[in-house]
This record gives structure tokens, sequence and C-alpha cells, in this order.
């Protein structure tokens, strides 16, 4: 199967395109923004239906920076909505199948349980919105599409919360870190195996891929730093109230899987995943 995936160079795109060249079934290209701007429908519409014709489109490109996203919404709708309906468009013109990666800021919070697949969504910042747009195109244009929506995502090598945790930690800043935002941390590796299991299925439709369980903010730096070798650096408990930022995200976002396990796919807990992913950076001091 040919598979073109966008976003090569962030933080999933990298992991899927490792992760799917080591596999014989797939034929894996990349793309990138210095090589092919999601945004130039030109550009985007020759990759897809005349150079590379790919059966199948992981579409990973985004802007995600929220906060940058809250200060330019236009320019998170050009991308996020926009730059969606150009490769949409493409896979719709060659009936190639599309994978759109979406997330748990497409809603509002205020359901402190979990949200379905089908639950009503309501985005509460342009990034979120910009998603759900991106996510009604693709609904609109391919017929034979995936929605995987995630959240709060850590890899290697890219910027990630338990880096700047650890950083703060190391050189003795005070750590201030939010109750009242609560979801489900994500390794970008169980992510994308995740991923390939899901299009080995053909199962088309909206799903929830997390790791399992459910942390704050702070419960999430707390335990990053109880296994890396600071369990005395203490935490100050905060609200996002008190914490000022262009975005505001949803309060409780937490996802559950129930399409994937239909599916016979499974995620370990983000405890078990953290713990992965510290072991591999050399970061982790006690079992
Ligand atoms: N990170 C999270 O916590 C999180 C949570 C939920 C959902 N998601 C979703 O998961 C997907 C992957 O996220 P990620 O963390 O891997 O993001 P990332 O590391 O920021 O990677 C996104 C990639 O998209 C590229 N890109 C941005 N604008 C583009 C454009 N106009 N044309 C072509 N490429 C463009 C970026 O290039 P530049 O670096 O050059 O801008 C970057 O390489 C995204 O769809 C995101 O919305 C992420």
């Amino acid at each position: 199967m040919k598979i073109l995936i966008t976003g090569a160079s962030g933080q999933l795109g990298r992991v899927l395109l490792e992760q799917l060249s080591n596999n014989d079934t797939y034929e894996v290209f990349g793309c990138d923004r210095d090589t092919y701007d999601i945004t130039n429908v030109d550009s985007m519409m020759t990759l897809i239906t005349q150079q590379f014709q790919p059966q199948l489109v992981i579409h990973c490109a985004a802007l995600t920076k929220v906060d940058y996203c809250a200060e330019n919404p236009d320019e998170a709708l050009r991308i996020n909505g926009y730059g969606t309906r150009n490769i949409a468009l493409a896979c719709q013109k060659i009936d190639a199948a599309m994978l759109y990666v979406s997330s748990n800021e497409v809603f509002d919070g205020t359901n402190p349980n979990v949200y379905l697949e089908y639950d009503k969504t309501h985005a509460i910042n342009p990034y979120g919105y910009s998603k759900l747009v991106g996510e009604q195109i693709v609904r609109d244009l391919v017929r034979r599409h995936y929605i995987v929506r995630t959240s709060w995502l850590f890899g290697h090598g890219g910027r990630n919360f338990i880096h700047a945790i650890l950083n703060r930690a190391k050189d003795g800043h005070p750590l201030r870190v939010v109750i009242n935002e609560v979801a489900t941390p994500t390794y970008v590796n169980d992510l994308a195996t995740a991923i390939i299991q899901l299009i080995a299925t053909e199962l088309y439709g909206v799903y929830h891929l997390v790791n399992e369980g459910r942390a704050s903010r702070w419960d999430f730096a707390r335990y990053v730093l109880d296994i890396t070798g600071f369990r005395e650096t203490p935490i100050e408990r905060i609200t996002s109230y008190e914490y000022q930022r262009a975005s505001t995200p949803p309060e409780y976002s937490v996802l559950r899987n129930f399409a994937a396990a239909q599916a016979g796919i499974v995620l370990r807990h983000w405890q078990e995943a953290v713990k992965a992913f510290c072991k591999i950076e050399g970061l982790l001091k006690e079992e």
C-alpha cells in the first residue's frame, strides 16, 4: 500500500514514517512544509493526484502551537482547516483514503467523565475550532476516512511537557502547575503503532487514540519528577485562572478509546508510557 504522510518531520509524522518504513507492506513518502506547503492547493493536488498517487494519506501536518493559534486564528484556520481541505480534495479526486489526526480540543471540556467518539463537539479556542473544521471537511469530502483524536503528545526529539518540567526542576526554578486541566498524556510511539494497527483494519470512522487513564497537568508533572530523581522537588498547585496564556484549553477532555477497543486496539496506561519514554531518554532514576 502506498502511503503519504504530511507533517513528516513533526513529532508524530517522524515516528509514523519510521515505523511504516520498517514494514514491507507499505511504500511510504513523507512530505513537510519545506517541500510541500499544505495551504498550496496546486502543490498538494499535483503531489497526490499525479506524482505519488497514494492509496492512503495520513495527515499529521498542522499548526499545533495553541497559544500562537489563539493570537493568529486566521492562520490556524487557513492551515488546519483549509490546508486539510486541499488534501481532502486531492484524495477525493483519486479516491484515496485519508486519516486525519485531530485533537481533544474539539471538545469544550465541560464533561468531567470521558468523551466518546460520537459525543457532541464544541471547540472553545481557535486551535480547537480549526481542527474541528478539518474534521468536518474530511467527513464531507473523503468517502473512506479515519478521524483520529488524540491528546497531550510527547515523543523523542521534540519540544514537550516532560522536558519543560525537567528543565525547570534541574535549573532550580519554582514549579507551578495547573490542576484543573485534565486529559491523557500520550506517547507518540504508542500512537503511531496504534494508527498502523488501525489502517490495517479498514474500519473507517472516528477514533480516540490516547494512552489509558487520565491526569491533570499537575499529576503529569508530579509523576515525571517522581520517576526521574526529583521526588523532593515541590510543585505548587495552581488553577488555570492563575496561569495567564493566550489560549483557553478545555478543562476535562479525557478521551475514551471505545471504537479502537472494538477493533482490538489497546494502548497501555500513560504512566507506563511515560516510564518507557524516560527510560529511552536515560532519565529514569527509580523503578
Ligand atoms: N502535540 C500534541 O499534543 C497534539 C495533541 C492532539 C492532537 N495533535 C495533532 O496531532 C498531529 C501531529 O502533531 P505533532 O505534535 O506531531 O505536531 P508538530 O510536531 O507540530 O508537527 C506538525 C508538522 O506540521 C508541519 N506544518 C505546519 N504547517 C504546515 C504547512 N502549512 N504545510 C506543511 N506542513 C506544515 C510543521 O512544520 P513546521 O515545524 O515547519 O511548522 C510540523 O513539521 C497534528 O495534527 C496535531 O493537531 C497534537
